[in-house]
């Protein structure tokens, strides 16, 4: 469902604003990359500037959102200083009814995946278009690849059944993550077992990540018109 730009701002707030009631004082918080995620982030450090929440440490899933949480007073910790986070407030492309995600919209996949794994929570914050009934129906699987051979890894993929993009920046150029590798999106269609592709993609040299996110939500707030709803993984 095609929503209206402003409705869906509205419902990303929501529910990012939600999530952050599981921010407590003294937590180590993971700070996600994305539209939804940064109201989040802008909600910690309003709740830092008055008083409701205190002594947090940010982790931020990329250098934007370093940058951003930096401007906005939130202070800062790395994974060698904390190496275990308490709770993560991330968005997502796609979520399917096992809490399986699509992610990387934002091209900050791997480090939202390094985060994720760490941490104890990992709060996943959408708006209801997000839903999806099987991974890949709505958004492509987005696949890190070193620069090195990466047309060797597009043809790999589109043996696999991928219809292919290199991701282009705002310039037409392409696209580089915080690493400096590519992203090539990649069209499989609705995905019947989302973690044999995961295992698949995982074992190929040359790809660094790929924004399937197996298993690593613990929480998926959803707003809709209605209100929010929290889904939580119960396995
Ligand atoms: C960033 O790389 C992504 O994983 C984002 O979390 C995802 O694209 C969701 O972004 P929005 O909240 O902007 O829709």
């Amino acid at each position: 469902m095609e929503m209206v730009n402003g409705k869906a701002k509205k419902l990303k707030k929501r529910a990012a604003e939600h999530a952050v009631e599981y921010v407590k004082s003294g937590m180590i918080v993971g700070l996600g990359h994305g539209s939804t995620a940064a109201f989040a982030v802008k909600h910690i450090a309003r709740l830092l500037e008055t008083g409701g929440l205190s002594n947090i440490l940010g982790i931020p899933c990329s250098l934007q959102v370093e940058d951003e949480a930096r401007q906005l007073g939130i202070p800062l910790t790395t994974l060698e200083e904390h190496p275990i986070i308490d709770v993560t407030i991330d968005g997502a492309d796609e979520v399917d009814p096992n809490l399986d995600l699509i992610k990387g919209g934002g091209g900050a996949l791997l480090r939202e995946k390094i985060v994720a794994q760490a941490s104890r929570r990992e709060i996943i914050v959408v708006d209801e278009s997000k839903l999806s009934p099987a991974l890949g129906t709505r958004w492509a699987v987005p696949v890190e690849v070193v620069a090195f051979g990466w047309r060797t890894q597009v043809s790999y993929l589109e043996s696999m059944g991928a219809r292919v993009s290199v991701r282009q920046d705002r310039n037409g150029k392409r696209f580089l993550t915080d690493q400096g590798n590519l992203i090539l999106d990649c069209k499989f269609g609705p995905l019947s077992q989302p973690p044999q592709l995961a295992a698949k993609l995982n074992t190929r040299t040359g790809i660094v990540e790929h924004g399937l996110f197996i298993g690593l939500a613990t929480d998926v707030i959803v707003a809709d018109a209605k209100g929010v709803r929290h889904l939580k993984r119960t396995t």
